[in-house]
This record gives structure tokens, sequence and C-alpha cells, in this order.
């Protein structure tokens, strides 16, 4: 059973936001689950919790049933086999968005992106589009992070900046808050990256559709429990794609033109 206590009225400090869920990707993550959820339910219990499994092996998706069944903010999508982190998050904001909801938040499930966070980011969202909870603006960091990680983050993340033209510096992140309208008006039917380039994919989509970007520096703290799913594979993908977006874009203005959608020439 879970241990955490169940939330009795939540308070209304983003009223004036509408209805928020936290769609919350898991892959065995069991040893981390009922630890962050209650944590979350309990730092923001304004926010419903949607979690996505992709029919982890170690059980997480049976531990979000019994967390479901104790409380009624929270949900659980059931996915046959692991398909990605970009595949898992859109079959979660569709189920959010018919569900009604008005803002739709992403965050890791190993306690990463912490939860007494989110209200900085949910606060940014009133004079933005999409918030980036951000490790590479000034006051955002990471602890306990081997080097070649970071190096592959701010590499990978300038690699992006400089081929897309974007201002962002931490595209590639997994904590943010959209706005319903956003998630509507880059046509999530459209998107086909299914990894974790999904990030870049959606941050760059919003800016072209020229909507407000804004980044909130966070504290990114890796892992205690359980293993990243990041491959070197999902990562030189990641690179391969960008690469892609990035030409295509400047063969397009070379021909006059501009591309319609940077992913469009990707498929
Ligand atoms: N459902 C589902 N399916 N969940 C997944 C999958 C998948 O295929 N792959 C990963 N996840 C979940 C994990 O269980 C975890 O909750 C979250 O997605 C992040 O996965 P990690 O494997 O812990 O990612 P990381 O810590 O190495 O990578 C971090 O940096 C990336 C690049 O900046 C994360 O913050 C990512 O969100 C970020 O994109
Ligand atoms: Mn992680």
């Amino acid at each position: 059973m879970p241990d955490h206590p169940v939330p009795e009225r939540a308070p209304d400090r983003f009223a004036d936001l509408g209805r928020i869920v936290v769609v919350l990707p898991t892959y065995d993550e069991a040893e981390n689950l009922d630890w962050l959820v209650g944590r979350l339910r309990a730092a923001v219990p304004e926010a419903d919790v949607l979690v996505v499994d992709d029919g982890s092996p170690d059980g997480t998706g049976e531990l979000a049933d019994r967390l479901a069944a104790v409380d009624d903010g929270v949900r659980v999508l059931h996915r046959q086999s692991k398909e990605g982190l970009g595949a898992a998050y859109l079959a979660g904001f569709r189920i959010a968005l018919e569900a009604g909801y008005d803002v739709v938040a992403e965050m890791d499930a190993d306690g990463s992106h912490q939860p007494e966070q989110l209200p900085a980011l949910l606060a940014a969202l009133r004079t933005a589009d999409l918030v980036i909870g951000s490790r590479w603006v000034p006051g955002g960091r990471v602890v306990n992070w081997p080097l070649r990680r970071k190096v592959l983050s701010v590499g990978g993340n300038a690699y992006t900046r400089i081929l897309l033209g974007i201002p962002v510096r931490d595209a590639t992140a997994g904590f943010r808050v959209f706005r319903r309208s956003t998630l509507e008006q880059i046509d999530l039917t459209d998107v086909r990256s299914h990894g974790y380039v999904f990030q870049t994919d959606l941050t760059v989509r919003t800016l072209r559709a020229g909507l407000r970007v804004v980044e909130v520096p966070i504290e990114f703290v890796e892992r205690s429990r359980g293993a990243s799913k990041m491959t070197p594979r999902i990562a030189a993908d990641s690179l391969l794609r960008i690469t892609r977006w990035g030409l295509s874009e400047r063969i397009a203005r070379l021909r006059g033109r501009r591309a319609k959608h940077s992913a469009d020439a990707v498929r």
C-alpha cells in the first residue's frame, strides 16, 4: 500500500491556470514511484497525476494501479511494451487533452525532477506558453552526474541551439509545463519523434509556432535508485535527427522558402 497521506482538499494557488495534470512516464521505476508520487501530491495537491507505464517488467504498472486505487487524483495508462519516452508522452498528452486539462506537465519519475520545484514552473506559465525547468540557465544545476553526461548535455544543447538557431539553453529537458493551447497548436498527430529527442522536437515546434518559451532554473538530481534508460544509441539517434532538421531548414531557406516545420523533412 502507498505510505503517503492522500491530500484532503487541494488549495487553489493555481486556480487561474485551470486544471493541471502531471504526466509521469515510467519504465522500471518500482523503487521510485511511490516516493515520487507521494512527494508530488504533497508539494502540488492542485495537480492530478497520470502515470504512463510501458509494461515495466519490475511491476511498476501494478504499483501505479495500487496508488490510483486509493487516490482519485492518480490515474494510470498501461501500454503494452517499451516504445520510447516520446511515444509514452504523446499517449499521455492525448488522454490529458481528452480529459479536459488546461495545463499538462512532464517530469521524470526517478526523483531527478523535484516536485517541490514544480510550483515555480507553474507560476512562470502565467506569462508563457511553455515553461522548461532548465539545468543550463543561471541558477540551474545538476547534482551527481558523471562528467560524460554533463558533456553530452551541454554539448548536445549547444549543438542544437546553434544548428536550429533557437535561444533555449536546455531544449532537451524533461521537466516542463505546457498550456493546453500550446499542445493544440503544435499538432501532436504530426510528431514522429518517439525517443528522448521528442523533447527537443516539441521545443522547436513551440518556438516555430511563435509561442513564448520561458526557462526556469532547476536543480536536477541524478537518480539514486534504478537505472537510466538513456543509451548511447538513443543519444546518437537524437543528434542525427537534430542534424537532419537543421540541414533541411537551411536548405529550405536557401531555396527561398521556409520549411513548414523542421521535422517534416525527416519522416
Ligand atoms: N513509459 C516510458 N517508456 N517511460 C520511459 C521510457 C519509455 O520508453 N524511457 C524512459 N522512461 C521514463 C523513465 O522511467 C523516467 O521516469 C523518465 O522517463 C526519464 O528516464 P531516465 O532514463 O531516467 O532519463 P535520464 O535521467 O537518463 O535523462 C534525463 O535527461 C534527458 C536529456 O536531457 C531526463 O531528464 C530526460 O527527461 C531528458 O530528456
Ligand atoms: Mn533519470
